[in-house]
């Protein structure tokens, strides 16, 4: 290990705008059935801007992320990155990342535990320093989400890993610094392995084929960000991504992709309120599964520009079935917002959830709107009705929370939503979005009304 790299900084402090975010005691009132209109524009990609973050970890010099959003979950990765010593400056949407001394000690479990994606830091620690130590990220609301594939494909670049006391201990065998290129076989197409994998792999000795990888945007994303550090990639967007290790990586000016998931929440908002918006950046091929949905239900989805899409609304929506799958199937971080859409319907819909395994926690707090739907193990039964009531309701995890504003908008009267944290850590600046389009919404302290709610939306 280089002494460079064993310095552990004495920066730990974390800039303000990084500080952690204080329990939400505010709820989101929304005064619903406005024609929205307008345009408005997409933030980055908050899986890209994650992950690529915790990229910079493999590269000494100064790194420049721009169109980076301004969410929790960010600012939770600032926090973990500067536990590890890097020093990250932010200027609006531009992060400025300076990784040169780094250290393996652990990233705090409060913070791993808060946010998944921060045990993707394995790769790029493990990959640079030669061993790392990074806390099990535990459960989370949509599934038990373990970490089988990381590690295995870890251990197959010869890696030893221990789990001890709940905390992963990884280091590379026989006292050697770099990891070695090996042809890796993901039993599943998971995100999040293919990542940590694929940035392990850019500084390993030879190469490595990683096969069934995940072809999501998000994933290409990081692949364009290592290649722009000096990495060799092959194959990114495709089931079988070649890596050939480098010795060292260098400076890098990235712009991180549009967010093909908020993107997809805009599109349905126009749908549910039957407006015509226009959405962009986007990147029309991100969201061709969910265009494809819209059109089966009588809307349509037009390209203005090729970074311009503009959702034309059904006088009349029909239902229609549909199973979320890895990309370019459709994405199960849409499946809870379309299950509202679908609730408008004309007619009876299936949903099949084959992702994740507990990811239906929305639809109690839908019916509690009016909604029909019935779940039977990972199908959710929609029988379309003619309107939702608003209703005060709770958010259970980030995509339930945009399903619930999604029902507001359309429902009669108030809708008012509690626990916004779950929004706020996937959504840039959503009520003033939506406020642009002419949506009538307000963040305001919970009043006594809202602790009126069913026991059991309370657990
Ligand atoms: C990423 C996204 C998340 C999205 C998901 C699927 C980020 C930060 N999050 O999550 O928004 O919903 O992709 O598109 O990018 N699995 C295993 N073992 C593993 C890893 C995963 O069994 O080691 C399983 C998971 O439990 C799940 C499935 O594989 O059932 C897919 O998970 P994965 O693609 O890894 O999702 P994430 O990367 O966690």
């Amino acid at each position: 290990m280089h002494p460079e790299d064993r310095a552990i900084t004495s920066h730990l402090s974390i800039p303000s705008s990084f500080a952690p975010a204080e329990e939400d005691k505010t709820v989101l009132r929304i005064w619903g059935r406005q024609t929205l209109q307008g345009q408005v524009k997409i933030s980055g990609a908050k899986n890209s801007a994650l992950v690529v973050m915790a990229g910079t970890l493999l590269c000494a010099d100064d790194c420049l992320l721009r169109n980076v959003p301004s969410l929790v979950d960010v600012a939770r990765m600032g926090e973990i990155l500067t536990a590890l010593g890097v020093k990250l400056k932010r200027q609006g949407n531009t992060l400025a990342v300076n990784a040169s001394h780094i250290g393996e000690s652990k990233a705090p479990y409060e913070l791993v535990s808060q946010l998944r994606a921060s045990f993707f830091v394995i790769g790029p620690l493990l990959a640079r320093l030669g061993a790392a130590r990074v806390p099990l990220p535990g459960g989370c609301a949509i599934g038990a989400r373990p970490v089988d594939l990381h590690v295995r494909g870890l251990q197959a670049m010869g890696a030893d890993v221990q789990i001890e006391h709940g905390t992963v201990h990884a280091y590379v065998k026989g006292g050697k610094r770099r990891l070695q290129g090996a042809r890796i076989y993901l039993d599943c197409p998971s995100v999040g392995a293919t990542e940590t994998l694929m940035m392990a792999a850019t500084l390993a000795e030879g190469e490595t084929i990683l096969e069934n990888a995940a072809q999501e945007p998000e994933v290409v994303d990081l692949a364009n960000f290592c290649r722009a550090m000096g990495a060799k990639i092959q194959g990114a967007g495709t089931n079988k991504i070649v890596i050939t290790g480098v010795s060292k990586l260098h400076a890098a000016d990235y712009s991180i992709i549009p967010d093909r998931i908020e993107a997809g929440t805009f599109l349905l908002a126009g749908a549910i309120t039957q407006s015509e918006i226009s959405l962009a950046p986007v990147i029309p091929d991100h969201l061709a599964a969910v265009i494809a949905k819209l059109r089966g239900m009588g809307a349509d989805v037009v390209t203005d520009a090729p970074n311009q899409v503009r959702l034309i609304p059904a006088q009349k929506l029909v239902a229609t079935d549909l199973k979320t799958l890895p990309f370019p199937g459709f994405p199960t971080d849409m499946q809870a917002p379309f299950m509202t859409l679908l609730t408008l319907s004309e007619g009876n819909s299936v949903i099949t959830e084959t992702v994740f395994e507990n990811r239906m926690q929305h639809v109690a707090e839908l019916n509690r709107m009016g909604a029909d739907i019935t779940v039977k193990g990972n199908l959710a039964i929609v029988r379309g009705v003619p309107r939702l009531s608003g209703a005060p309701v709770v958010a259970t995890d980030l995509r339930a929370s945009a399903a619930l504003v999604l029902a507001g908008l359309a429902a009669d009267g108030v809708t008012t939503i509690q626990q916004l944290q779950h929004l706020d850590r996937g959504y840039e600046n959503l009520e003033a979005k939506l406020q642009g389009l002419g949506a009538k919404l307000k963040r305001v302290e919970a009043e006594p009304e809202t602790a009126d709610l069913p026991v059991q939306s309370l657990v």
